[in-house]
């Protein structure tokens, strides 16, 4: 199935027009679009935020009826919609029907002044969509029924952030595989190799993970599903708080990681946070790489090798009272993988957040 790129993610929320602001103040997205009751849409809010080529949507319902606030309710605040362009968005939901997709949009055409755009979704794991776009024929700020909007944080240049490289969703124990049986069978996509030591991050990190790539890497989906640890495994603490499978996390490219995430502290985001030690051998591990590893303990930041490369990341902590949906940033030198080297450091540095929640 050809798959041009990704669209947007949205998240259904309790409080879209706070939500909003946390992500334009805090990661330095700007806001574009905004659909709501001031431009005739009855049952919702949305606020449509940018910063590079990701597509940021927040979403919360007016009315105690609304699947928004159900859902908001149910799971959190979280991810329901890792929604993807393609060039045909009525043959795409075909041949995912065709493959075992459950349709939850019939292919539809939304239309205004300035174009129209195509959409039809299908579900994935938990009650997360993707919704597939064609909106080649469209110059409108976002979608038809959107109005554009100045952003409330005028000149404000970001913090470097420039497109998604994957999104994690978390499944129940013994579910990876169907999970990735139906990428395979629904999008065509390929299992990626990348290398770990799997007996050392299933102890570590407590659960095991596969990723799926479309065929030019642009799209990638690890799944994740818990594992015997050492200790309770985050994959089943999500679980159990977001009532399901979900999308654990999303991960953002920057090409200055330093520079994004001395911006984002600034702004008060927060990460989790590494050990001293890891910095004692992580040179050792790693190599050499362009940055200075001053600045990278000093901002805690992660470095990890394959055999193409090396990466560097570094993960916020939950983005809600919810021990659920968190965000990564991520600059890939080369390498291909997700930082797997980093799982038994990244799993003390949860392991700690985890045991001040009351939940180890
Ligand atoms: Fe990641």
């Amino acid at each position: 199935m050809p798959l041009e790129g990704w669209d947007h993610l949205e998240l259904w929320v309790g409080n879209a027009k706070q939500a909003a602001y946390f992500y334009e103040q805090a990661f330095g997205f700007r806001r574009a679009a905004y659909a709501g009751p001031e431009t005739g849409v009855r049952d919702r809010a949305s606020y449509v935020l940018e910063q590079g080529e990701i597509r940021l949507v927040v979403t919360s319902g007016l009315r105690r009826d609304s699947p928004i606030c159900e859902f908001a309710c149910l799971h959190g605040d979280g991810v329901k919609d890792i929604s993807l362009r393609v060039p045909d968005a009525t043959n795409a939901y075909r041949e995912a029907v065709q493959r075992g997709a459950r349709g939850t949009a019939e292919p539809h055409w939304l239309e205004d002044e300035f174009g129209k755009v195509e959409l039809a979704s299908i579900a994935t794991y938990g009650d997360v969509v993707h919704t597939f776009v064609n909106r080649a024929g469209y110059e409108g700020a976002y979608l038809p029924g959107y109005v554009a909007h100045e952003s409330t944080n005028g000149s404000d240049p970001g913090v470097g952030l420039l497109h998604v490289d994957h999104v994690v969703g978390n499944v129940e124990l013994g579910r990876m595989e169907h999970w990735v049986e139906f990428y395979e069978r629904v999008f065509g996509m390929t299992e990626m190799i990348h290398f770990s030591d799997e007996d050392i991050s299933t102890e570590y990190s407590a659960l095991m993970s596969k990723v799926l790539t479309d065929g030019e890497g642009k799209i990638k989906f690890p799944i994740n599903e818990p594992a015997e640890g050492k200790r309770k495994s985050q994959i089943e603490e999500y679980l159990e708080f977001n009532h399901g499978p979900g999308s654990q996390h999303v991960a953002m490219a920057s090409s200055n990681i330093v520079d994004t995430v001395d911006a984002l502290k600034a702004r008060g985001v927060l990460f989790l946070a590494t050990p001293d030690a890891y910095y004692e051998d992580v040179g050792d591990r790693v190599g050499e790489i362009d940055e200075s590893w001053d600045d990278l303990r000093r901002l805690r930041i992660l470095a990890d090798r394959d055999d193409d490369g090396y990466l560097l990341q570094i993960f916020t902590k939950t983005a809600q009272d919810r021990p659920t949906l968190f965000f990564e940033v991520i600059e890939r030198h080369g390498a291909r993988g997700f930082g797997d080297g980093n799982f038994k450091a990244l799993f003390e540095a949860i392991e700690r957040e985890q045991a001040l929640r009351g939940n180890l």
